[in-house]
């Protein structure tokens, strides 16, 4: 039988029959083929020599959102800076963002250290093993918490991310939208029937791996799967086909004004929160924007006049415009390079060499715009009394010029 969850609505009752169909008797040989295939072809990740659960619990969250091959100097960077839950813990915020900068998806670096600070006050600095406890930490949802506690202490809790979802719908011939509540409540329930007790730990991670190296989104590897006998999308010819494609949000452009503002000793200026663009770099160093539908210099100046008081000397430089992409929204920045005599005094706002900003916390929007000054200074003959470098952040990553 086909399932079909298309004709479902949000609140539908679970269906009775199991997802996945496989009878009692054949569990455990699937289970042993999927383990050893794990155990002879899993990749050498860093933090799969380790049961710590700090490590685990970092890489997990590292993990989210971002591929494993950018992840792991990263995660080794990090981890040199912040050893333990402890260093984390008594960390400024402003460090761990900049050894975050680059990864995007800030949230995640505040909630870490919030999380690790309550690690420390009420759990003795160890990540807690229960399951209602790890939930009620920041930044931890369920796929982490099971993640964590099974990789770390063995517990016997299923993870289902996008991965390990798309192989259960595959297995299962699974149609529909499958990050739609009732069918992903039903994923969840599949995977926890499939949960080894022996090595839970292993057993999430060898269905990840399943998941990102051969049972992919696009032209998967059926004859390299270990489990393709019990595949039953595989034997309808289907498996291309699950998942579905999601209706994707239209993405939205956004265009800003950003001012490089530069006073004669090559200082510039920067906030936390620049004016149009909302929380989109919410805690990170940016130079001051506005929302525009144009290149809009003049406007900018205006608005720096009023907001903070600038008066710009001579003519204003418009410099490279600058991309990036932010879940649903396209950023089109177009910066304007601006001699001030001397930098605004505002309170919250920071003054800074511009050929230092890297080592700040910023968004790698912030690091392309410098770059883009920086290449202006060194066409012009360099900044007065400082040397032009190619910016680099903590993580030796380069906004190339
Ligand atoms: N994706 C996220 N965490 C993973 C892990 N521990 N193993 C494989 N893939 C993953």
């Amino acid at each position: 039988m086909l399932l079909d969850f298309r004709s479902q609505s949000r609140c539908a009752k679970m269906p009775r029959v199991s997802l996945l169909e496989i009878p009692q008797a054949e569990k455990k040989s699937f289970q042993r083929r999927l383990l050893s295939w794990f155990s002879a072809r899993k990749r050498d990740l860093p933090w799969r020599g380790t049961r710590d659960p700090y490590r685990i619990w970092l890489s997990e969250i590292m993990l989210q959102q971002t591929r494993v091959a950018a992840v792991i100097s990263y995660y080794e960077r990090f981890l040199e800076k912040f050893p333990t839950v402890e260093a984390l813990a008594r960390a400024r915020t402003e460090t761990v963002l900049a050894r975050w900068a680059g990864l995007g998806y800030y949230s995640r670096a505040r909630n870490l250290q919030r999380a690790a600070k309550e690690i420390v006050a009420h759990h003795g600095g160890k990540f807690p093993r229960g399951y209602e406890q790890a939930l009620a930490l920041p930044g931890i949802g369920r796929y982490t918490a099971a993640a964590v506690l099974s990789i770390a202490y063995g517990e016997p809790l299923a993870v289902l991310d996008g991965n390990v979802a798309r192989v259960l719908a595959r297995i299962g011939a699974v149609r529909g939208d499958l990050r739609a509540s009732a069918l992903w409540r039903g994923l969840e329930a599949g995977a926890q029937e499939l949960v080894t007790r022996k090595s839970p730990g292993d057993w999430n991670q060898a269905m990840m791996e399943l998941g990102a190296t051969v049972c992919t989104p696009k032209s998967p590897r059926c004859e390299e799967c270990p489990v393709s006998a019990w595949c039953r999308a595989r034997k309808l010819g289907i498996a291309a086909e699950i998942p579905e494609a999601r209706k994707k949000r239209a993405t939205e452009k956004l265009t800003l004004a950003a001012a490089v503002l530069l006073d004669p000793q090559g200082r510039t200026f920067l906030l936390r929160h620049a004016d149009g663009d909302g929380d989109l770099f919410s805690h990170l160093w940016q130079f001051p924007a506005m929302e525009t539908s144009a290149q809009a210099g003049s406007e900018l100046q205006n608005h720096l006049h009023n907001r903070f008081g600038v008066t710009v000397r001579g003519s204003t430089v418009s410099l490279k415009s600058a991309r990036h992409a932010v879940t649903f929204r396209n950023i089109q920045v177009w910066p304007f390079l601006m001699r001030v005599a001397q930098l605004p005094d505002f309170r919250g706002a920071k003054t800074v060499p511009l050929k230092q900003i890297g080592g700040l916390p910023i968004s790698n929007l912030t690091r392309k715009i410098a770059a883009a000054a920086i290449v202006h200074f060194k066409a012009e003959g360099g900044l007065t009394g400082t040397k032009t470098r190619t910016l680099e952040n903590h993580n030796g990553a380069a906004a190339k010029a």
